[in-house]
């Protein structure tokens, strides 16, 4: 590809590291066939797969101000990061990145963290409040839990044995193996659930939720089912269904930033792939068992 040129309001950025998510993984194998209606029906829209990114700016638009050559930032972006350059919006997503990360972990921040912020800002968290995450070890999940926990609310994460002491770590008050115990047999009630992983239904989560409580999906559920129930619970019913839809703003990055730099929130890596073995790391992103997140280094020497 040619080394893009940065508009007006742009950076470009030499990328250092990024990552393979879920989002990727989804656009490019366009499954189930109705996802093709956003990613190209007959081939894929975006030829370069890459949301977040972590590397250096090279060059800026005339109109930049924040940014200049040299800057080391980190952000995420609607694809395009899987390559050696990327242009950005000053507006976008970036920021400078996090003092005392490396471009690996800074790379494996903003995807999970934003999606997981947008979750719980729908659930009123804070002081009193308990929330349950379900898929507690994954990207979104890792990320719900520290938040959570820096929003003052009880938490109590649900993941795999083997994960059981890395979601301790991260500040859940509780941790339930799901492997050991059922959450939705135990008696126990909460103000949110978040399924993290898209794997249980409102439905079944019912019975775990005190009066009044929210389930927050951030997958649409079996053909929808997630979307719908928000829709009827608005006005039908006292505990409501929420479906998080990523958003990611400037706003959220510059949080994040601060947080890390308050020692209050980490990226949790589970593997690093250099950049020529994206379809090994696309593979193992898409068995569903990543712990947090899959980092590609573009630039090895630096990424670290
Ligand atoms: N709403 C949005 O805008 C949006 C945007 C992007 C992605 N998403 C969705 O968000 C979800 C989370 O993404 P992610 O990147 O965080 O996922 P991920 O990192 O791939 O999740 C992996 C984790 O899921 C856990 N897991 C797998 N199967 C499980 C099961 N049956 N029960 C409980 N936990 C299970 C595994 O934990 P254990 O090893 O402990 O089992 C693993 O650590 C995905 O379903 C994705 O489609 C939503």
């Amino acid at each position: 590809m040619e080394q893009p040129v940065p508009e007006e309001d742009q950076l470009l950025v030499r990328i250092h590291a990024t990552t393979v998510n879920r989002t990727d993984c989804g656009f490019r194998s366009a499954k189930p066939f109705i996802v093709r209606y956003f990613t190209g029906l007959l081939r894929p829209k975006r030829r370069i797969l890459g949301m977040e990114l972590a590397g250096e700016v090279e060059a800026v638009g005339a109109a930049v101000s924040e940014f200049a050559v040299g800057d080391q930032v980190f952000g995420v972006k609607g694809f395009g990061a899987h390559a050696e350059f990327v242009c950005i919006r000053e507006s976008a997503a970036v920021a400078h990145k996090p003092t005392g990360m490396t471009f690996e972990q800074a790379a494996a921040v903003c995807d999970g963290a934003c999606i997981a912020l947008s979750c719980l800002r729908t659930a009123d968290l804070g002081q009193g409040r308990s929330i349950l995450v379900h898929g507690a070890s994954g990207s979104v999940g890792t990320a719900a839990v520290q938040l959570a926990r820096h929003f003052g609310a009880e938490v109590t994460a649900v993941c795999n044995t083997k994960n059981v002491e890395l979601v301790r770590s991260l500040g859940a008050h509780e941790v339930i193996d799901y492997l050991q115990e059922d959450f939705a047999k135990n008696g126990k009630t909460y103000d949110v659930i978040l399924d993290a992983v898209g794997k249980r239904s409102p439905l079944w989560c019912r019975g775990s939720l005190k009066p009044r409580g929210i389930f927050i999906g951030t997958d649409l559920g079996f053909l929808g089912h997630v979307p719908l129930m928000a829709l009827a619970t608005k006005w039908i019913g006292e505990k409501k269904v929420k479906m998080g839809v990523a958003r990611y703003t400037k706003k959220d990055v510059l949080f994040l930033k601060e947080l890390i730099e308050a020692d209050e929130y980490q990226a949790v890596i589970d593997r690093s792939y250099p950049l020529e073995d994206v379809v090994e790391a696309a593979r193992y992103v898409e068995t569903e068992q990543k712990t947090g997140n899959v980092v590609l280094t573009v630039n090895g020497a630096r990424a670290r």
